[in-house]
């Protein structure tokens, strides 16, 4: 027969008990989830270059390898794969939102709007990192986080800067064609495209390192400010830095020295406009002048912009296919 001091002290290590187990419950969870996301400056949670380090350590190697392979048979596939993170995270930021293919009347492609349409290219190779990570890491690298990391090593290969790609963002189930024709034009004037940049808290020095990704990669002669002038059909290629077509460099800047760059929208940043002269002009002539000071802020460029309204957490999925959202069923 039990008294009544037992009985409480049985309720107690009950109690006790429970107690523990859900202290253990839930640091469980945290680490299943434990992707190692660090706070936020400003609340939240931030990316990490470390995010894959447990759940998926050769996802860089990974995607180095078929970038490699895929720019045997096609050389221009680094500078194709960088664009595409830039088309992604300038429209519902770094998301993935880019890769969606049509599925009406749900999902209407960004792949049509007039920045993308027969000019955005690499998405086969894409895929082929995708799947390839997918043998890897079943359902752990984002979409979102391969053009990240895609473009860091299109940049390496191509002779460019190396740069700590931070981790960690998911795949959006959603498209934005509004955002998408919003996308800058290469027929902007100097204060859009500023803004254009400064809606996502890229400022003059960020314009102006970023767009030196035109030292590498093609041009349709419709964009150009000669504008096929020798008759050509509109869409015949050329190189968008002249000097070395294929070289991540300084070069680009060089060009606009020279009045030779390829964009209406390239060359605006050194013209006689005031606000180019007060503005983007003194960039243009310091990493005209030092690659170091042009590659130290590309870089970082290049994080802050894919830093643009990530998804984490539970925000968003993983996609299987980045073509296509998970919830279709396929
Ligand atoms: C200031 C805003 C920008 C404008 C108006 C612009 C415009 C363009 C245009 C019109 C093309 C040629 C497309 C074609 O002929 O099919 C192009 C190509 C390219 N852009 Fe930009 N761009 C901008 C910023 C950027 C940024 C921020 C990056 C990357 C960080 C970038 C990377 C590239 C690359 C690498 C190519 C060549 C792609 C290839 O060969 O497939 N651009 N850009
Ligand atoms: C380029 O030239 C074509 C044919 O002359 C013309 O129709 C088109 O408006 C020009 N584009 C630009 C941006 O000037």
């Amino acid at each position: 027969m039990e008294d009544a001091s037992s009985r409480v002290s049985s309720l107690l290590g009950l109690l006790l008990a429970a107690h523990c187990a859900l202290l253990l419950l839930l640091r469980l969870a945290g680490a299943a989830h434990g992707h190692g996301y660090a706070p936020a400056p400003g609340g939240g949670v931030a990316l990490s270059s470390a995010f894959y380090d447990e759940s998926c350590p050769s996802a860089y190697d990974v995607v180095r390898r078929v970038i490699q392979d895929a720019r045997v048979s096609d050389p221009r596939i680094p500078a194709s794969l960088i664009r595409l993170h830039f088309h992604d995270c300038f429209v519902n930021g770094c998301d993935g939102s880019l890769l969606l293919d049509d599925d009406l009347p749900a999902i209407q492609s960004e792949k049509h709007v007039p920045a993308n349409d027969k000019s955005a290219r690499g998405f086969e190779v894409v895929d082929g990192i995708k799947s390839a990570l997918e043998e890897a890491c079943p359902g752990i690298v984002s979409c979102a986080d391969i053009l990240a990391l895609a473009a860091e090593i299109s940049v390496e290969l191509a002779g460019g800067p190396r740069w700590r790609v931070l981790l960690g963002r998911r795949d959006g189930t959603t498209t934005n064609i509004e955002g998408a024709n919003n996308l800058p034009s290469p027929f902007d004037p100097l204060d859009k495209l500023q803004e254009k940049f400064r809606n996502f808290n890229l400022d003059d020095t960020d314009l102006v390192a970023l767009q030196g990704a035109h030292t590498f990669g093609k041009v349709q002669c419709q964009f150009t400010q000669e504008n096929c002038t020798a008759g050509q059909p509109e869409e015949t290629l050329e190189n968008l830095d002249q000097v070395t077509p294929n070289v991540f460099d300084n070069k680009y800047y060089g060009n606009l020295l020279h009045g030779a760059a390829q964009l209406p929208s390239d060359q605006v940043m050194l013209s006689a406009d005031p606000v180019a002269e007060m503005t983007t002009a003194p960039i243009v002539h310091r990493f005209a002048g030092n690659q170091e000071d042009f590659f130290r802020n590309f870089a970082a460029s290049m994080v802050k912009m894919g830093n643009i309204s990530p998804l984490t957490r539970n925000d968003g999925e993983i996609r299987k296919f980045c073509r296509r959202i998970n919830s279709e069923g396929y």
